[in-house]
């Protein structure tokens, strides 16, 4: 299938794996890019820009096809070294990078000066009008349904999509709650040149986490998610979890009070324990409500080349509708 995407950065399929903390490491890149998708190193997993270089390059060792960085800006308990983050990735002659979190400003120019194309992770129409007006090349629409942090406006994809279809010009594709052809199809129908997939992509074979992890995805239903941190206004979507009671009932006892201080343990620093070790209570972690739709656990080849077959046979039956 040929689209935007697909031109834009040189994959066979309008399939992008998100950047994901401490499972978007190089064999999972490699794996969805290898299957003819996007794959995406999670810049900030790696605790330096000498350790995101050496990622890059296994990555390359791994696969001859493209593959992105995520940079992703959010509030973190120390400021990461940003301008070395964006040296490793020029350095490493990646030319995709996933920008997320917050406004990409700042390394914009010294990503686009080094010929990068540069694709914008946000989570309302405004967000995406800026992205657009500040030269990013395509954004990823991430709506209410998403793992991860879908932002404080709560609207969900079936209207999210249609409206940034309406304002935006330049190309982008669906994020949260995609997991199929049937996901595809509908994306496409609502104006977008491709899908991205965070959830998903951690229930397959290559996926570099523990596999409790994939075991509590392939478990959960659509209604196994939560919010937290809504108080402080840095929502994220998690699978619910003994931590995650604990935490949104100190959300509840504190209110407006809540300070990130209050609910540390259960939010920093937890991702090694539960996607290593397989700890699966030891914290919070991004989930989205997509879950509800994993069934099994494929190789990334066998998912995407799934969801490509199915997607086709979908609109294979509309043209026969339409001609009926
Ligand atoms: C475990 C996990 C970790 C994630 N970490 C990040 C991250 O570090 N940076 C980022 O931009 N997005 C992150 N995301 C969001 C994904 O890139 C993607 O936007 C989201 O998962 C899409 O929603 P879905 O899970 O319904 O497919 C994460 C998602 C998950 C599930």
């Amino acid at each position: 299938m040929k689209t935007a995407i697909t031109e834009m950065f040189g994959i066979e399929h309008p399939i992008i794996q998100g950047g994901m903390h401490f499972v978007g490491l190089a064999e999972m890149a490699a794996a969805v890019s290898n299957a003819g998708g996007l794959g995406i190193i999670t810049g900030l997993t790696q605790k330096t820009p000498g350790d995101l270089a050496n990622e890059i390059a296994r990555c390359r060792d791994m696969t001859d096809k493209p593959f992105g960085v995520n940079l992703t800006f959010l509030p973190t308990v120390n400021a990461p070294d940003y301008p070395g983050y964006v040296r490793a990735i020029i350095e490493g002659g990646v030319k995709v990078v996933e920008t997320a979190g917050n406004n990409p400003q700042a390394v914009l120019p010294y990503l686009k000066d080094a010929g990068i194309r540069v694709i914008h992770k946000c989570t309302s129409v405004r967000h995406a009008l800026k992205a657009q007006s500040i030269g990013c090349d395509a954004v990823s629409v991430d709506g209410f349904e998403c793992g991860g942090h879908p932002g404080e406006d709560d609207v969900p994809n079936f209207i999210l999509l249609p409206r940034a279809a309406d304002e935006l010009e330049i190309p982008f594709v669906s994020s949260g709650g995609m997991a199929d052809g049937r996901s595809l199809v509908a994306s496409l129908a609502f104006g977008a040149a491709g899908m991205n997939m965070g959830t998903r992509f951690i229930a397959t074979k290559e996926a570099p986490v523990h596999d409790n992890v994939k075991q509590a995805i392939l478990a959960a239903s659509e209604l196994d998610t939560r919010l937290v941190m809504r108080p402080l206004r840095n929502t994220e979507r998690v699978l619910n979890n003994a931590a995650v009671e604990r935490l949104l009932e100190k959300e509840r006892e504190l209110g407006a009070d809540l300070k990130f201080e209050d609910i540390i343990e259960e939010v920093a620093g937890v991702y090694p324990s539960i996607m290593r070790e397989g700890e699966m209570d030891r914290g919070a972690w991004s989930c989205g409500m997509v879950a509800g739709l994993v069934y099994d656990i494929p190789t990334c080849r066998e998912l995407i080349e799934r969801i490509m077959r199915q997607a086709s046979e979908i609109i294979d039956r509309m043209d026969t509708l339409r001609r009926a």
